[in-house]
């Protein structure tokens, strides 16, 4: 083959590249779009919503924050005093402890997306009710859907439980089954809420130990 017709050839090759790369970028950018107009209508619902009583005495739902691009996403158990205060998740005492873990982890709040099981505050913060799980979970459900992660990290037994059953998985205790990865179509770690250890420094290194667990299986998987 002469040199001039592998040049040739190379150069296709590389336009070729170059046009496919750009069809993938226009796909994503196109699946995106999609991506957050499904999101604009969930918040619209949660904003409305009033299937179960909770909206009653809730300030303001949760919808969650960080990135819906993310592969990472973390579920709580409920809105709590300050988060049905600023309708944001995680942005009390809980809240600032599962900052320093999600550093030990090594990601930031903006590398996730972090919601709950319920969008809101159930009065002085009681544990979530069957029915109010039922009412409320669907809108957790379009998200994973949407959000369509990787990886799910679960936070108490209430968000655990309800993340292992949607997949199959039989349920235990958080102190039984903290630390541990499941696989399932998602990755699915199960850790105990950080509420937990508030007050608690054993339970703070237990927590600890098992967000450097998390580190290893959050390398490279931040985004799409
Ligand atoms: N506890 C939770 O489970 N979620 C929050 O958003 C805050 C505290
Ligand atoms: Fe609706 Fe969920 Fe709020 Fe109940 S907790 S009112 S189901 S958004």
């Amino acid at each position: 083959m002469s040199s001039s017709k592998a040049l040739s050839d190379d150069s296709f090759a590389i336009a070729h590249f170059k046009l496919s790369d750009m069809w993938c970028h226009l796909m994503m950018e196109e699946e995106n779009k999609d991506r957050y107009s499904q999101w604009e209508k969930i918040e619209e619902d949660i904003k409305r919503c009033k299937k179960c009583n909770l909206w009653r005495s809730r300030k303001n739902p949760v919808v969650g924050e960080g990135s819906i691009e993310s592969k990472i996403l973390f579920v709580g158990e409920a809105p709590g005093y300050w988060e049905d205060i600023n309708g944001r998740p995680f942005v009390g005492r809980a809240g600032k402890f599962l900052d320093e873990l999600l550093e030990i982890a090594g990601l930031k709040r903006e590398d996730i997306y972090i919601t709950n099981v319920l969008k809101c505050r159930p009065p002085n913060n009681r544990d979530p009710l069957d029915e109010e799980i039922k009412a409320c979970s669907p809108y957790l459900d379009k998200q994973i859907e949407i959000i369509n992660p990787d990886i799910i990290v679960t936070l108490g037994n209430f968000a655990t439980r309800y993340v292992l059953n949607k997949y199959g998985l039989k349920s235990e205790p958080i102190s039984r089954i903290h630390g541990r990865v499941f696989k399932s179509e998602r990755t699915i770690i199960t850790m105990y809420h950080p509420a937990t250890a508030v007050y608690n420094p054993k339970m703070k290194q237990v927590l600890t130990n098992d967000f450097l667990i998390l580190r290893a299986y959050t390398k490279g998987a931040k985004k799409d």
